[in-house]
């Protein structure tokens, strides 16, 4: 498994041989994460967003109007990275953390852009996210995922991370130790 350096953005090889920038978020990318919203399917917004998200909201993403405070981020209590292709500025995907009450605890999700699904982004960006986290003192991840979320779910359980996984209703409730490296 690579080491990953926190904050300096890093080139990463799709499994299909393009490549993709993986940088922390900077305030400036606001207008670029509305752009990725109205590049993604109703299905991957759902996946997404479907715990805090009203109707409303939902329809106002479909429309690509995202929320720009997402990329306002403190990297203590929640950061983000982002991956983009080299020289463009789309950003074709993003994975966030949100420090929980319990500070060594912080919930995770991710967004990757479906022609640059199945290439091994979300997964770069869990281990530029877990290697961060650490610094801060966070050792859990959480994920809560739609049941139906197979993809996601697929990710968490392939990371390499010990992890814990418990069915609450339609979604699962994934924890990641990161607190020790990921195994290959
Ligand atoms: C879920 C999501 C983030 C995964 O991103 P991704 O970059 O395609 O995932 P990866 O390529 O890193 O997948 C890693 C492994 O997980 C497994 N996996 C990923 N997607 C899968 C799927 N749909 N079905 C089965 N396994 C899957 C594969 O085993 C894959 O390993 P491989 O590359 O050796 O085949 C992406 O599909 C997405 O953006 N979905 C919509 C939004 C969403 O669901 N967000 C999660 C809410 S927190």
């Amino acid at each position: 498994m690579r080491r990953h350096t926190a904050f300096a953005p890093e080139p990463y090889r799709l499994h299909d041989g393009r490549e993709l920038i993986v940088r922390p978020i900077r305030p400036d990318d606001a207008a670029e994460l509305q752009a990725l919203a109205g590049r993604l399917s109703a299905h991957a917004l759902r996946l997404r967003f479907f715990s805090p998200i009203t109707a409303a909201r939902l329809a106002a993403l479909e429309r690509g109007h995202f929320f720009p405070h997402l990329a306002e981020v403190d990297f203590k209590e929640r950061g983000a990275w982002v991956a983009h292709v080299p020289g463009e500025a789309a950003i074709r995907a993003v994975g966030r953390y949100q420090r929980q009450s319990d500070p060594a605890e912080a919930e995770i999700a991710f967004v990757v852009e479906e022609p640059f699904q199945g290439q091994g982004v979300c997964t770069e960006l869990l281990h530029h996210l877990a290697a961060y986290a650490n610094t801060l003192g966070i050792y859990r991840l959480i994920a809560v995922v739609l049941a139906e979320n197979i993809g996601m779910i697929e990710v968490l359980r392939q990371s390499g991370y010990p992890y814990r996984m418990v069915g609450e209703g339609e979604v699962d409730r994934l924890t990641l130790d990161i607190a020790s490296p990921a195994k290959d």
